[in-house]
């Protein structure tokens, strides 16, 4: 990953007091206990949801989800969004939409939270995981492309899988905390091999690649809006679209798949009720007034901690990959190689100290019911996943 310019090169002195002193340094002493994310409610949320419950409109139809949708568009600069109730029913729209059936596979980062492995498992599909880049915490897409080269071969289904005979049809690469993937090669890798790409971007909110925002470089990207992300609606999700009939049919298939009618009810296919409720997509419209103002204070909160780690020992902060802008939805500490044996009694120190810190996910690979999945090998997750610590992050510390 891109390290910060200011910082030591010694790793002598490696102190699980002294990360807990800078911590507490950066950290406003007001709000002691620190939560690793805290949603802020300082905008219009109050006055939007009491016009919902006034109006009685607080259901799955309504004026605030069409205004979300459309700000949401034009944030991101997508041709159309849906909203829905979760990140993680908006991912399994997502591959279905791509194409992604049962028995296919889908290479997605073996770094990444269960809900990516669980949206291609939900379509009876299997998730095929992927090695991270140290650069960007996401898919590295070099090593994609050597390992295809070594397993995969084309066919008129397009890319399949020698060693297990199925079809891999989707690739989706995430963006680790915000810090968007290098999507170039990625996205010329997913070309040469006829593979859909579906970003998760469930962290990405307010993240931008080369100047685009996360979610609208592939085919489909999605968004999730979960109490813990950058901005919330209680629970809930999007699809992100560059195409506006791709967008279109998303809607039919998250409104349980309804013909348009005064009164009669015709569904033409087996549709899902995912749709965001109006109530959620109003405490959306006010959140989303206040991203600019979240973004700048987590990128400030960012360079508070850059300054106070340039001289830490034995620790890096991770910061955004050359060539990228990120919301620093989350930021994480890595512990150098030689000191990840004290990563949980640093956990267990911050915690004491009322700091909220938390190890990064159990790799996909290790949990039960996708230890059989396929996998690339995975030097880098493995140890990325033993070094990881996130550190509190939200906005309200500045
Ligand atoms: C990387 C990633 N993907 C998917 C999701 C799923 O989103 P949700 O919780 O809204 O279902 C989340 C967050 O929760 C996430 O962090």
């Amino acid at each position: 990953m891109a390290i910060s310019p200011v910082r030591t090169t010694s790793n002598q002195g490696f102190s699980i007091e002294t990360i807990v002193r800078t911590l507490r340094s950066v950290l406003d002493s007001q709000q002691v206990p620190h939560t690793l994310h805290q949603p802020r409610f300082a905008g219009r949320e109050r006055e939007y949801l009491v016009d919902c419950i006034d109006t009685g409109w607080v259901s799955s139809v309504g004026a605030y989800v069409d205004r979300f949708e459309q700000e949401l568009a034009e944030f991101t600069g997508s041709k159309r969004v849906v909203a829905v109730v979760n990140g993680t029913a908006a991912l399994q729209i997502a591959l279905k939409l791509s194409g992604v059936q049962p028995g296919d596979e889908v290479l997605i980062p073996a770094l990444t939270f269960v809900a990516t492995a669980n949206a291609v498992a939900y379509l009876g599909a299997f998730p095929h995981f992927v090695d991270s880049s140290q650069q960007t915490l996401g898919i590295d897409s070099g090593r994609l492309v050597e390992y295809l080269d070594e397993i995969a071969e084309t066919s008129s289904c397009g890319c399949i899988n020698r060693v297990t005979g199925r079809p891999i049809r989707a690739v989706v690469p995430m963006h680790t905390f915000g810090h968007p993937v290098d999507m170039d090669p990625l996205l010329e890798v997913a070309s040469r091999w006829k593979i859909e790409v579906v970003e998760d971007a469930a962290e990405g909110l307010g993240s931008y690649y080369k100047g685009r925002h996360v979610g609208t470089l592939g085919r489909i990207g999605v968004l999730s809006f979960n109490g813990n992300k950058i901005i919330t609606t209680g629970g809930g999700g999007a699809l992100l679209f560059q195409n506006e009939e791709e967008g279109r049919v998303a809607k039919h298939i998250t409104t349980t798949a309804r013909q348009p009618h005064p009164w009669r009810y015709f569904h033409d296919q087996v549709g899902y009720n995912f749709r965001m409720p109006n109530l959620n997509a109003a405490l959306g419209c006010a959140q989303l007034e206040q991203l600019p103002k979240f973004i700048v204070a987590k990128r400030l909160l960012h360079e508070c901690y850059r300054v106070a780690f340039a001289s830490v020992p034995g620790v890096q902060l991770i910061a955004e990959p050359p060539l990228t802008q990120s919301n620093y939805w989350l930021n994480a500490l890595l512990l150098d190689e030689e000191f990840a044996t004290q990563r949980d009694a640093l956990l267990d120190a911050t915690i004491k100290d009322g700091i909220m810190t938390r190890p990064v996910w159990t790799l996909m690979s290790r949990l039960p019911m996708y230890e059989n999945c396929p996998r690339m090998e995975l030097p880098v997750a493995e140890s990325l996943e033993k070094r990881i610590v996130n550190i509190p992050s939200s906005a309200s510390e500045k």
